[in-house]
């Protein structure tokens, strides 16, 4: 239910959002924990960053951040500043390596980990006024079926969902997609196989998801968009805080994230048909 106090919000994100028409807004989410989201957040976004892309990371793995500390950066504010009207969203979008810029979570807060629904029209009216300036958005969400999670995931026009090849990031990426699509109408996924030995592993892994898919939720699309190959760089780079892709450049898993990056800069935001992605502004009305 949208009420008064948020129809005026509703009113503003409708005609924002719908000037800034080659923005693409991404979730990066995954059903499991543990399985790579926010380092092939970090990269992906150091890759586009290298393409002349403009980039806005925002850490929605609001109250446990950690996309800061990953690329070795020490923000003094963060969302939380924005949703208790201290600070606007310039104020508190920090650089990066390459020109991303990010958006800090605020770590240990607890209150942030369940927003309700007007701190997140605050939330997204916000992030819709700075939208314009960039050509994607990436959300960094956290893992499983939170609220939060999504949240995130219903507002971006592309839902990437990344698992590897343990049985229980496949059944819990499931268990995602489910709930995305029953109880959030989302029908369109993109997977992202990552720590994997060879793209045949990611084939076979995204072949026996899409078996489950196909028979148990039919009205689904599941897109492959790519594998990530697993690489003891990415460790090393994790304790350098610094992104792989910056490290080690020339590295196997620098080379399949440079691949997504590239087939997914060479793409255009859909959006005309229904029945493709909503866009980042219709969100708006389905805060509860
Ligand atoms: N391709 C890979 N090869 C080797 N190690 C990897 C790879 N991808 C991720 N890892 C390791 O897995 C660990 C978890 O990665 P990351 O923090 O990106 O996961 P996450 O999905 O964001 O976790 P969370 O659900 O807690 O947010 C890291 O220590 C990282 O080094
Ligand atoms: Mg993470």
């Amino acid at each position: 239910m949208v009420t008064g106090g948020q129809a005026r919000t509703l009113k503003n994100i409708v005609s924002s959002g719908m000037k800034s028409s080659s923005l693409r807004v991404l979730a990066v989410s995954s059903g499991k924990g543990g399985v790579g989201k926010t380092n092939i957040v970090a990269n992906l976004a150091y890759a586009f960053a290298k393409m002349n892309k403009r980039v806005l990371v925002v850490d929605a793995d609001l109250g446990l951040n950690n996309i800061d500390i990953l690329l070795g950066l020490a923000p003094k504010f963060h969302i939380g500043h924005v949703l208790s009207g201290e600070k606007s969203v310039e104020e508190i979008i920090v650089d990066g390596p390459a020109g991303i810029q990010l958006l800090p979570a605020g770590g240990g807060l607890q209150e942030l980990t369940q927003l309700d629904g007007e701190k997140k029209v605050l939330l997204m009216e916000e992030l819709d006024r700075v939208s314009s300036g960039y050509d994607f958005l990436i959300f960094d969400t956290g893992a499983g079926v939170s609220t939060n999670v999504t949240y995130f995931c219903s507002a971006a026009h592309e839902i990437l969902l990344v698992a590897t090849t343990e049985p229980t990031s496949l059944t819990d990426v499931y268990a995602l997609i489910k709930i995305l699509h029953t109880k959030h109408a989302q029908k369109h996924f993109r997977m992202i196989i990552n720590s994997v030995a060879s793209e045949r592993e990611a084939q076979l892994i995204l072949r026996n998801l899409m078996a489950v898919t196909d028979r148990f939720l039919p009205n689904v699309s599941i897109k492959y968009l790519g594998y990530v190959l697993s690489d003891p760089n990415v460790p090393k780079a994790v304790r350098q805080q610094k992104a792989f892709m910056e490290l080690y450049p020339y590295s196997k898993v620098s080379q399949c994230v440079d691949q997504l990056a590239q087939k997914m800069a060479g793409e255009k935001r859909s959006g005309t048909d229904e029945e493709q992605r909503p866009l980042f502004w219709r969100t708006a009305f389905s805060v509860q």
